[in-house]
């Protein structure tokens, strides 16, 4: 087995490269009807949002700003922590300014929802989120999302952005890990 060929490590491909770029055209169809006559600020949450955020941004007919926000909460491992430690915070003033968050996945939706009360503290004017992934905990969530791409049973994935050990974010599908990939790590 090529070790380069990371599409051997998956078990599953979960959502194909098509339907992932099918609905990012969906989502930014629905996105310029909502913010139609209105600025919008897109925030993106490095870095699983990266890839998101390209064809997301790109998809939309209009002009955006783009800005980034980075916080641990992950570590390398696949339990979610809900420790927030930012890394990096956004660069523009985001008083009075049309906020939309840019996410990957939303799995128990911890960091989000402190993300959301932060950036709402700032004076931001609206804040929405649009994921393009959301887990089945992510319902228990106090903030509500209003784009979401695909619910998507409650497993770990990785592609599109998505890692497990910081590996894996350039496969173009979204999917499952072959179990050698987990007992190789140890
Ligand atoms: P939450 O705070 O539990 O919603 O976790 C959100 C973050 O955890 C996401 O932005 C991802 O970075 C990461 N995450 C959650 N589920 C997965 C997964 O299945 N694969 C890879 N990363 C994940
Ligand atoms: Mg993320």
């Amino acid at each position: 087995m090529d070790p380069d060929q990371i599409d051997h490590d998956l078990k599953a491909v979960l959502i194909s490269e098509d339907q992932i770029q099918a609905k990012i055209r969906e989502l930014a169809a629905a996105v310029e009807k909502d913010y139609d006559g209105r600025d919008v600020l897109l925030v993106g949450v490095l870095k699983g949002a990266v890839m998101v955020m390209a064809d997301f941004a790109r998809a939309l007919d209009r002009h955006v700003e783009m800005d980034w926000v980075a916080y641990s909460s992950y570590g390398s491992g696949t339990q979610s922590s809900g420790v927030v430690r930012i890394l990096k915070d956004l660069d523009t003033d985001i008083t009075g300014r049309d906020v939309l968050i840019v996410e990957d996945i939303i799995d128990t939706g911890l960091t989000l929802s402190w993300l959301v009360a932060n950036l709402r503290s700032r004076g931001a004017a609206s804040v929405e989120i649009c994921t393009l992934l959301r887990k089945p905990e992510a319902v228990k969530m106090a903030v509500s999302v209003k784009y979401v791409g695909f619910d998507i049973p409650d497993e770990f994935v990785v592609g599109y952005g998505l890692d497990y050990g910081e590996k894996y974010r350039n496969l173009r599908c979204v999917g499952t890990l072959a179990p050698h990939v987990y007992s190789d790590a140890g």
